[in-house]
């Protein structure tokens, strides 16, 4: 079974404000580079889309699509640039893969089509209500309730079906797992870690060279 790594690194990192995330350096190596080098060993390929313009730093070991104006579009561009039967996608976004999270999302996507990493919540949840939502609203059961990462993996031609289906309906997801959901079709949680989580504001930056320390040692 041919297995590609799908990236999706084209974001302009707009709320970080340091420019496209992937090129960001997190203790001598960027997060692209970082999410690469935990895919490869474990891929056929890696594919990475970047914004349009830009150039993989050398020594990657990866092709490049361009990406498009969302992370939807980047991920469709990925999908036609593959003939892989499974597929892992994974935001360069987020650097720290523990390799069995790897093993595991791609053994479950193999065998049921569709898998993702996710991590059960563990704080109590409610919803911001009144000016800037800044007030306690309706209290949301954490019960059963987990928080979606990457990587997801998935059969290629069924998620390049449900990202067909979402286009067409001009459904935009921030995830993948959930354009197959959306068609009804059942996707395995795996265990992720609190590691995998998503570089997106300064405080997240700040975790993660605090990690990185930790994590090459
Ligand atoms: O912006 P956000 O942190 O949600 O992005 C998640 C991932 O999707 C990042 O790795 C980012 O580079 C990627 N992305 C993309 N194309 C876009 C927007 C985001 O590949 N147009």
């Amino acid at each position: 079974l041919k297995v590609a790594a799908l990236i999706p690194a084209a974001g302009f990192g707009t709320r970080l404000g340091q420019g496209p995330k992937a090129y960001l350096d997190l203790g001598g190596l960027s997060l692209l580079a970082r999410s690469v080098a935990a895919l490869a060993p474990h891929v056929d390929e890696v594919v990475v889309a970047l914004p349009e313009g830009f150039a993989l730093p050398e020594g990657i070991p990866a092709r490049v699509v361009i990406g498009g104006a969302t992370r939807q579009a980047s991920v469709l561009a990925l999908l036609r640039a593959t003939d892989a039967e499974v597929v892992l996608i994974h935001d360069a976004a987020r650097p720290f893969l523990p390799p069995e999270v790897i093993r595991t999302v791609r053994t479950a996507a193999a065998e049921t089509g569709a898998a993702t990493a996710a991590l059960p919540v563990a704080d109590t949840l409610v919803r911001g209500q009144g000016q800037a939502s800044a007030l306690w609203g309706e209290l949301t059961a954490r019960e059963n309730l987990w928080a979606v990462q990457t990587p997801q993996g998935f059969r290629r031609e069924l998620l390049l079906s449900a990202h067909l289906e979402a286009e067409q309906g001009g459904i935009q997801a921030t995830d993948d797992a959930g354009l197959v959901a959306r068609l009804g079709l059942p996707v395995v949680l795996i265990p992720g870690d609190a590691r995998l989580f998503k570089v997106t504001t300064p405080s997240d930056l700040a975790l993660a060279r605090a990690l990185v320390v930790v994590w090459d040692a």
